[in-house]
């Protein structure tokens, strides 16, 4: 094999699904394997973290020998162990980081920590090679964020939610409007057959912030399907998708416009499981085209929880000579930009 190859095995336990993926040179898949619990947490609409632990434990020695089969290739190839050290479940976070201690210890291969949040970001790089300075749109389940990188593997996060995460307002709407666990996809499904015929509000917050808030969109919908049962009026279910989805589209690609055109960048990315949104895709496509920026979104498979991206974003903390220990721990709260701190060299 060429030496200037780089074949990183990744792991990623962070939330409901259990991942192993191996990646060559940072923008090359593998192997992709993909176990998700949805099922197991659907009856209880939402993720139960002790059910998520359990079943990476069964599932990952599965997962991961299944990723080096596909992959073919061998310990003796891989360069680096990339593992999600955070954030996320503790319990499911300790099940990767445990697994990927124990092959890097029993085969000698370099371990290496991974924030879960690049990881969704470097997903863009088996799309397109990226270029600085970039802007990312983070809209995952657990995060909201606008981050910008005037180089690989360095994080400023430049706006962010104040409460809930954009997914998180997808999976409360939805529940609140009995639709199953996880509740994105299904208002996304109505959304494009309902109208916008309620007008919900948008927290813009102060003139010039990137932050985000949707608790406020949240409780509207609440108190707006209250009211109409207390008169008695029925709401299509597909117009309050429309609206509520209209509102959280509205604010998520404004505010990225603005971003993107005052820190001037070269690229705009979106990460996380909300990028599968087709309102989203739809209206930031159309956005970006009129400002001739060019964006960047991954296919669906990508934008959902996987390893590939862990890998991916793995490869960016190796060439920068990050390397955890064996006393490596999962870190629910971690910091994203603390890695720009870490090993350079
Ligand atoms: O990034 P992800 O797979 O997991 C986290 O790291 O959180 O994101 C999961 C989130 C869930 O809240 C799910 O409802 C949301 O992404 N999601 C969507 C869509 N597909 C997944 N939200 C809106 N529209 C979708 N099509
Ligand atoms: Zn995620």
């Amino acid at each position: 094999m060429n030496e200037k190859q780089q074949i990183i095995l990744g792991i990623e336990t962070s939330c409901d699904e259990t991942a192993a993926a191996i990646v060559r040179n940072g923008n090359e898949i593998l192997a992709n394997v993909v176990a998700s619990q949805i099922e197991s947490h659907k009856r209880f609409g939402g993720v139960v973290p002790e059910v998520a632990s359990r079943h990476h434990v069964e599932q990952l020695t599965i997962v991961f020998e299944e990723a080096m089969s596909q992959a073919n290739v061998t310990f003796e190839e891989l360069d680096a162990i990339a593992v999600t050290e955070g954030p996320g479940l503790v319990g499911a976070l300790l099940t990767g980081v445990n697994a990927a201690k124990a092959i890097a210890f029993a085969h000698d291969i370099p371990l290496v920590p991974v924030h879960h949040i690049a990881g969704h970001i470097y997903a863009n790089r088996f799309v397109e090679d990226l270029k600085f300075p970039l802007l990312t749109l983070v809209v995952s389940g657990g995060h909201t964020e606008l981050v910008y990188m005037k180089e690989h593997g360095h994080y400023e996060v430049i706006g962010e939610t104040r409460d809930d995460a954009a997914g998180e307002a997808y999976d409360k709407v939805a529940r609140t409007l009995n639709l199953p666990y996880p509740g994105g996809p299904e208002i996304d499904r109505l959304a494009q057959q309902g109208e916008e015929s309620i007008q919900f509000p948008r927290a813009w917050l102060e003139k010039g912030s990137y932050d985000f808030s949707f608790s406020g969109l949240k409780s509207s919908v609440i108190n707006t399907l209250h009211n109409a049962k207390q008169r008695g009026e029925d709401l299509k279910l597909e117009d309050i998708a429309a609206s509520f989805q209209a509102s959280v589209v509205d604010v998520l690609v404004k505010k990225t416009v603005d971003a993107a055109q005052e820190y001037n960048v070269e690229q705009v990315l979106v990460a996380g499981g909300v990028a599968a949104n087709k309102g989203l895709r739809s209206r930031l496509t159309d956005e970006f085209s009129k400002l001739a920026i060019p964006l960047v979104i991954p296919p669906l498979s990508l934008c959902t929880d996987n390893a590939a991206m862990i890998a991916a974003a793995g490869t960016v903390e190796f060439n920068k000579g990050n390397r955890a220990k064996l006393s490596l721990n999962g870190v629910p709260g971690l910091d994203l930009e603390q890695f720009n701190d870490e090993a350079s060299s």
